[in-house]
């Protein structure tokens, strides 16, 4: 049970919802502590395969939370910094997949913990940004590392420079969205999504996130090696053994 995060397991798919919605959902401590503490239930979770992240009412997650911090000093500013960071690489480096499905606001903390997902699936209503220039402050989450990994250097500048808001489409065109869909629709795709990766072998699937996301911070003949190497742990797995098999016996596959 969370303060301020409701959760719920559909089967393999755990479906998180950050509940502040008086505040936008913004990232105050006590969000911080439950989303902490979220990570560690799901990096426990044998069982689960996928993790959806969502927000309730209007927004996703309005940043953080600007009443909390106004009067940071500079130890308090570094350890939050640090603090929100090592929690969105813990969600970076779950092994099962992740989708952010943002249902609303994703600005500043709150468009940084989508970019922490592997997948960003946006509601119409859906707004993006990093806004935080604009208050005195740098994004502190990692926006400035994930932004320009996903959308470019120069698209990731302009962002961050002018700290404007762009539409979910905006977002998608500039790669930072995978899909946009109807609010309604929104949370139902997710899981759609999910059941599409959950029908696959959970260990090729985690090996593939391995090598995608090492792989990229990687020169190309280093992450090339790393996928010859995670290609071959796969035949150390009973899942490839079924996958080739039920291919060849023109049957579905049955993973453990
Ligand atoms: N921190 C603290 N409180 C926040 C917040 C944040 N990041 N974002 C929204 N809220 C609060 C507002 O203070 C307001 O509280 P109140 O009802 O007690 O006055 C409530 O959430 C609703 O927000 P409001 O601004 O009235 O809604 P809006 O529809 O007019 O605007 C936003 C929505 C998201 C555009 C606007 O709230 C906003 O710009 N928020 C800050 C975004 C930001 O800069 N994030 C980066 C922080 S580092």
């Amino acid at each position: 049970m969370y303060e301020t995060i409701r959760y719920e397991k559909e089967g393999k798919i755990g479906i998180a919802t950050i509940n502040r919605p008086k505040a936008l959902n913004a990232l105050n401590g006590a969000v911080v502590a439950d989303l902490e503490a979220l990570i560690s239930e799901v990096e426990k979770d044998t069982e689960l395969g996928v993790l959806i992240l969502t927000g309730e009412g209007r927004s996703f997650v309005a940043g953080a939370d600007i009443g909390e911090q106004r009067d940071f000093n500079l130890d308090q500013a570094r350890a939050w910094s640090k603090r929100g960071s090592a929690l969105f690489r813990r969600i970076e480096k779950l092994e099962i997949p992740t989708i952010a499905a943002v249902n609303g606001f994703a600005l500043g903390g709150g468009c940084e913990l989508a970019m922490s997902c592997d997948i960003i699936l946006a509601s119409e209503k859906a707004k993006f940004g990093q806004p935080e220039v604009g208050l005195g402050i740098t994004p502190g989450f990692s926006g400035t590392q994930r932004l320009p990994r996903r959308v470019g250097i120069a698209k990731a500048k302009e962002l961050t420079f002018s700290g404007k808001m762009i539409t979910a489409e905006e977002a998608k065109e500039i790669g930072l969205a995978n899909a946009v869909y109807a609010p309604e629709e929104l949370l139902n795709a997710a899981k759609e999504m999910a059941n599409s990766f959950l029908k696959n072998s959970p260990v090729a699937v985690k090996y593939a996130k391995v090598c995608i996301d090492r792989g990229m911070q990687l020169d190309i003949d280093s992450a090339i090696a790393l996928e010859n190497e995670m290609f071959a742990l796969c035949y150390a797995s009973p899942d490839q053994k079924e996958g080739m098999t039920a291919f060849l016996e023109k049957r579905p596959a049955v993973f453990q």
